[in-house]
Formats: structure tokens, sequence, C-alpha cells
């Protein structure tokens, strides 16, 4: 098949694969000047099975290379998803003398057992091998799996957070040489709704405007989620090195992302130390309602764009904690061409947007609004050929109900899955009666941050390639700012 980059659906400025199927990012890691995207892949077909490890790399975090598969299936049992670190001390051993090894940690999945097991680089990520002593951890469950590993500098010790799905369970280990690991703690929680646990991660992060930093349990959850199946929740507490302990208040639930396409995210080992930067994530574009379906070929899957996680502390009337998402500040190069609008007139903008004829295939929108109008928004995919009836994804803010929406029910190709299709909401109340929203749209999905990152909403989307038209609507809307996104791949 065509495995260039230049397909209709093909995203321009996100991560995808030249072909086959690609479902949770692995391995997030940094290490001499790259960063390292491992992924669930499959080396054969554009469908789930036979999860190896893909791998890619970039110098910074938005230009990628694709490589060959970094760590095959072996007989029956496939590769899951997992962690990566740099063990700079070598304390695994797998070094000679002056070595650093990069060791994985991931999921060996047998038909009816998952263990944990460790393979290590010795050249960069290129080729690993597998640990002859594995597994490391064997609990002989059918469903015991996700292991992400840190290193804890007021111990010195590696720690292991990984889960038991059905249980909704979350086990810390602890280890010093990454092969014997000793059981720590354990989390669980009785407010979240019926639903199994994947992919966890435990990191530290910093809150705006103090020296503080806290512990976030990002959980991903394969149903029940906000918009209708898969999505992700966090808890934010401490961490007292055999455990987290959560301080969110109880029946208080904290999701993720409200759009339906956000699942699996994990955070960045080993990040150079820029300041007081957040956490680094990226997250699989997809719901598990539909992923095998999705229309597109001969790829199937997309990573999100990196976002930097921070924390706000809110006083409502009690203290909390809640996550802030930007994305990364290395896509601004990507930026380009603008069109600026400040008024009141949206007819007139829209006039001058058709009489420039402009219209966008790649772009990223700043709007600023003002909360106290009927409902305003944007209308971007839209098909020019038929105005009115034609393909169009609506963001927009509804003041009434003090939600953020996105409606992609007439986006394009939705009936590939019944549960495609549909309107998501984010809660979102006014700042100084106004809201500010960063919309990312590429030729396949659109990632909205609603007032500085407080929410976002992550949205695949299929229309067809000569739907992009732009056109605003509502009274409230005060300015606009449309910057063309340059493709990544060359
Ligand atoms: C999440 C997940 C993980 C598992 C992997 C297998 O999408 O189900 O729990 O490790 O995918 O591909």
């Amino acid at each position: 098949g065509d495995t260039t980059y230049k397909q209709p659906y093909r995203p321009q400025y996100h991560f995808s694969t030249r072909a086959n199927w690609i479902n949770d990012p692995n391995g997030l890691v940094y290490y001499d000047g790259e960063y390292h995207l491992f992924y669930q892949y499959n080396p054969f077909d554009s469908h789930w099975g036979h999860m190896t490890w893909g791998h890619a790399i970039s110098r910074d975090l938005v230009h990628w290379q694709e490589l060959p598969p970094a760590i095959a299936e072996e007989g029956s049992t496939m590769i899951y998803s997992g962690s990566c670190v740099v063990d700079k001390a070598n304390t695994s051993g797998f070094g000679q003398a002056g070595q650093t090894p990069m060791v994985a940690i991931y999921t060996g999945a047998q038909p009816d057992k998952q263990s944990q097991h460790i393979a290590y680089s010795l050249d960069k990520g290129r080729t690993w091998t597998k640990y002859a002593g594995n597994p490391v951890i064997d609990l002989n469950r059918k469903d015991f799996r996700d292991p992400k590993v840190f290193w804890y500098e007021p111990t010195q010790n590696w720690v292991m957070v990984v889960l038991l799905p059905t249980d909704r369970k979350a086990l810390f280990y602890k280890s010093t040489n990454l092969k014997n690991w000793v059981k720590g703690g354990e989390f669980t929680a009785t407010d979240t709704p019926a639903t199994v646990w994947e992919c966890p991660d435990l990191v530290e992060v910093p809150v705006d405007g103090t020296m503080e930093r806290k512990w976030v349990l990002l959980l991903s959850m394969g149903n029940n989620a906000p918009a209708g199946g898969s999505g992700m929740q966090y808890y934010v507490g401490r961490f007292n090195g055999s455990t987290f302990i959560n301080e969110s208040k109880s029946g208080d639930l904290r999701y993720v992302d409200w759009g339906k396409d956000y699942y699996a995210a994990i955070t960045y080992n080993n990040l150079p130390r820029r300041g007081n930067r957040g956490a680094i994530s990226i997250g699989w574009m997809n719901n598990l309602q539909y992923a095998n379906d999705i229309p597109t070929t001969p790829f199937r899957g997309t990573m999100t764009l990196p976002r930097e996680l921070r924390l706000a502390k809110v006083q409502d009337p009690m203290v909390r904690y809640e996550l802030r998402q930007q994305p990364i500040q290395e896509l601004k190069p990507l930026l380009g061409t603008s069109f600026q609008w400040t008024g009141t007139d949206v007819a007139q903008l829209n006039e001058s947007l058709a009489s420039n004829n402009l219209t966008g295939d790649t772009y990223c929108l700043q709007l600023e609004l003002e909360a106290d109008k009927t409902g305003v928004g944007v209308r971007v995919k839209k098909e020019e050929a038929l105005p009115g009836k034609g393909e169009e994804t609506v963001i927009g803010y509804d003041p009434a109900k003090q939600q953020l929406y996105v409606d992609r029910s007439r986006s394009g190709q939705i009936a590939f899955k019944k549960e495609f299709s549909g309107r998501f909401t984010a809660p979102l109340k006014p700042q100084n009666g106004r809201i500010s929203l960063q919309i990312w749209v590429d030729r396949s999905s659109v990632e909205v941050f609603g007032n500085n990152g407080e929410v976002t909403l992550t949205n695949q989307i299929f229309p067809k390639p000569n739907s992009r038209g732009i056109e605003f609507f509502g009274s409230g809307l005060r300015s606009v700012l449309i910057r063309s996104v340059e493709p990544i791949w060359k």
C-alpha cells in the first residue's frame, strides 16, 4: 500500500506509523539527545495483534523518525505496554564498564497469564535483548499489566506502579536492580465508575505559582469515561516511597480529557531539567469502542500532541489541585502565517475570511469569547460545496450550561461504528467573563484546550479532503488568531 504521509486522513503534525496498527505509547524516555517513542505495534497488519514495541525517535518531540520495531513478540508471548528507564548507574548490571543500559519494563502477555518482563539495549534503543530471567514479577494472574517504572531519588531505588485492571487496583513495587522487585503498598478507589484500569502513571508535577510539587496518579479507564467508552481519570496526592496516598476528595472525580479520543497517556522519564517545567505526556488518540474500525489505511492509530502537565491550586472553597495541560512549547516553530481579527461583528469576520479565500487543512486557532452571550463558536472542516448541509465539526461554548463542546456528528465519515458520532462536552467556567480556546486542527483530529488547559477535548474526525471551510457563529466572539501548522514529515 501507499506508505507516504500524504493520504487524505494522514495526520500532518501528529505521529502515526507509515503502515499498520498502533495503540498505547510505551517507554517514553529521553536519552542522549533523543526522545524515544515506543508504542504498541502490529508489524503485520492494521488491526490489533502480534503486539510488539514499535519505535520512533525525535530530537524535538515534534519531528519523528520511525525506526525498525524494537521488541518483538516471542512465541505466544506478546509485548504489551510498559515503560523504559535509563540505568545511569548500571544498577541492572546489563552494561559493561562505562555503558549505560536502557531498560524496558513491559508486560509479557500470554493467553492465560500476564507477568512483568524486562529487556535492555546498549545501543540507544536500537536493538534489545530480553532478560534470561524473565518474568521478573509473576503473580499467576490473567490480568496484571502495564508497569510504569521511575527512579525515586529520596530512597535511591526504582519504583514500579502496575495494575490489576479488573480489580481496579494499583500495586507498587521497588527494586535496586530492576530484576528483583519487592512489593510495597496498593491503591484502590471506591469512587470510580465501573471500569477496568489500564496504563497507570505516577508522576510528580509542579504546582503553578508555588514551590510545591504533588504526585499525580494517571489511570486509563477502559470504559465508562465521560464521553463514552475509554478515557482517563486522575488522582492527586502524595507518594511515600511505598504507596500513593490520595488527597482528592472522594467522589470528586477528575478526568484528564473530555473528548472521545484520549487514552493510555503516560509521561516521559529522564527529561532534561529545564527550570520548573512540568511533566510531558503523550496519549493514543483513539477509543477502544472503535479503534479497530477507523477508516484509515494503510495505518491505523495516531498519537496526540505532547502536552506539558502542571497543577493549579484551586480554592473552591476547599483547596484542590487540578491538572492543567498545554501543548508543548516545542510546537511553536511549526506555526506559520496568521490571520488576525478583533471586533464584535462576526458576519464581517466571516466575510473577510471568504474574501481572502481563507480555508484550512492543518492549523491552530486561538479564540477569545465573551461568555454572557447565547452560544458562540466555530465550524471547522466545513464542506463548502453544500452550505448548511455538508460536513462540519463544531467547537463551541454554551454559556447557559457553562460547557465547552465539540460536535462531530456531521464531521465526515461517522458510520463505521455507531459509537463514533456525537457531541462531547466539558464543564468550563468563564474567567473574568471570558473563555479562551486553543484549537489544533489536523487532517483527522481536533484538540481543544479551554482556558489555558483547564479542560481539554480530543477527538478524531474523518472529513473529505476538500472540507476545509472555517466559519464563526454567535455574537460573543472577541478575537481570532489563525495560524497554519507546518507538516512534520519531509
Ligand atoms: C490498553 C491496553 C493495555 C495493554 C495493551 C495491549 O490499550 O489494553 O492494557 O498493555 O493495550 O496492546
